[in-house]
């Protein structure tokens, strides 16, 4: 039977505590509540048992009790997630990772770090930092999500247009199989063509093969130098069409993300700035950001960018001159998704598309929202042709399993599919979107999903029901 566990949790309990102690374990009200959400939605979700392992030891005691008993077991690093894949969904045990939380050492001859899966984004850019040393990968959450998370959704952020996402930094993974197992899943080396990829089928595998409990990253030397500026467009579309041509005259920004004037007031109004100026007849603006090591080249690739974007109606470009003006653009940009949420846009999606169709995205999302009876704002990384969409809908609050949503999310999927892209570019499938992966995979390809996932985990006992029904 599916919870026979149950029967035994006070047994249950004291094998948990004998090998986390008092502080590793709950049960407690309020700490069920908090591990029930992440940033999915509205979505709640309660735990029966929260567990806080501190070393790989301890996970992998910790999964090979839940194998024996078949216990469901969540993985979650910081609750940032967007697709729910850190929502405990089937009850059982949600696995923290927030105590594996020190970066182990920072390697400057190769330029490396290992790192523990608890480790907040930002601490570790801002620890490699002091070295000299440069980790892309950004999401908006940097400064709260946990670098495991971002691992486990291949993560990307503003940078990845130039720098890629997290797939292109990691080497290598220590990684507790459901089954308890402790592996290693490559070497830390730059090149590697020794057998299957398992450190690549791991990143963006959402928590479901394993728990990962140490990770090498790749960096890269800090660039020294970035100009920062705002352009703003009268049309939404033009603002999607001058995208590519950047690229087509031959530059690659380091950012260049899209933002559509209603996210932008949103949360100016929700930040409470006035920073940044937002002119009357302005329908959505990028943000353009180029960085290298000789600002002359840097002043000139911006000016170019800059002469290029007229072509296509851009209005009066905003400038940040300095550490503060650009600290507060990326502010705005960073809180677009916290800040429309609470506006009211709480379903998400994660669109990407060949960057060329993001015009044809665009026009069809909009499209979409007449004939479905939605509002949609849009705002995301345009460089990558990665629309974040973020839609309202009087009366519903969520998607998941909501028929007055379903046919909406379905059309705008087709669509993205039948522009040659996928309907998640960094947030991952989860809970939310996994009804969807049809639309995007044929039957063959799923079956061979699912054989890997039952090859890790024959018990089906680690984040089950994410990404796909197993
Ligand atoms: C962003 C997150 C939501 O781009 O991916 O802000
Ligand atoms: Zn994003």
């Amino acid at each position: 039977m599916e919870d026979d566990w149950k029967k035994d949790l006070v047994g249950l309990l004291v094998k948990f505590r004998e090998i986390l102690g008092e502080t590793g374990v709950f049960v407690d009200e309020e700490s069920l509540n908090h591990y029930a959400h992440d940033e999915t939605e509205n979505l709640h979700f309660l735990p029966d048992i929260v567990v806080k392992p501190g070393t790989v030891q301890e996970v992998s005691a910790v999964m090979r009790i839940c194998n024996e008993y078949r216990i469901p077991v969540t993985p979650r690093g910081a609750g940032t997630g967007l697709s729910g894949g850190a929502l405990p969904h089937l009850g059982g045990v949600l696995l923290s990772t927030e105590k594996l939380n020190r970066i182990i050492g920072i390697d400057e001859r190769n330029l490396q770090v290992t790192t523990e899966p608890g480790v907040i984004t930002e601490v570790l850019q801002n620890a490699v930092k002091e070295k000299g040393l440069f980790y892309p990968p950004d999401p908006s959450s940097r400064g709260s999500c946990f670098i495991g998370g971002n691992i486990a959704e291949n993560s990307g952020g503003p940078k990845a247009v130039k720098y890629g996402v997290v797939k292109d930094y990691v080497l290598n993974l220590e990684l507790v199989l459901p089954t308890g197992e402790i592996i290693w899943t490559g070497a830390n080396v730059l090149k590697n063509s020794t057998g299957y990829n398992l450190t690549q089928l791991v990143v963006g595998s959402e928590g479901t093969l394993g728990i990962v409990t140490k990770i090498v990253l790749k960096l890269l030397p800090h660039p020294k130098y970035d100009l920062l500026m705002l352009v703003p467009f009268g049309s939404l579309e033009k603002a999607g069409e001058a995208v590519s041509a950047i690229f087509r005259a031959g530059f690659t920004p380091s950012a260049l993300e899209l933002v559509e004037i209603d996210a932008l007031r949103i949360v100016s109004r929700f930040v409470d700035s006035t920073a940044v100026p937002v002119g009357d007849d302005v329908a959505a603006h990028l943000i353009i950001e180029v960085d290298g090591n000789h600002p002359e080249t840097l002043m000139n690739e911006m000016e170019s960018i800059a002469a290029l974007l007229a072509d296509y109606g851009s209005g009066e470009i905003f400038f940040a001159d300095d550490a503060q003006q650009k600290a507060e653009l990326w502010k705005l940009r960073r809180r677009v998704a916290e800040a429309v949420k609470i506006d009211g846009y709480t379903i998400e999606e994660d669109t990407v598309v060949p960057r060329a169709e993001l015009p044809a995205l665009i026009r069809g999302v909009k499209e979409l929202g007449r004939q479905y009876d939605f509002e949609a704002v849009c705002y995301g990384h345009a460089g990558d042709g990665n629309l974040h969409i973020r839609i309202k809908k009087p009366g519903s609050q969520f998607s998941l399993d909501n028929p007055d949503v379903i046919p909406a999310l379905n059309a705008l999927f087709k669509l993205v599919k039948s522009l040659g892209g996928t309907i998640s570019g960094e947030h991952g499938i989860g809970l939310v979107q996994k009804e969807y992966m049809g639309i995007v995979f044929d039957e063959v390809s799923l079956e061979l999903m699912r054989g890997i996932k039952k090859l890790f985990d024959p018990n089906q006992i680690l984040n089950r029901g994410k990404i796909f029904n197993s």
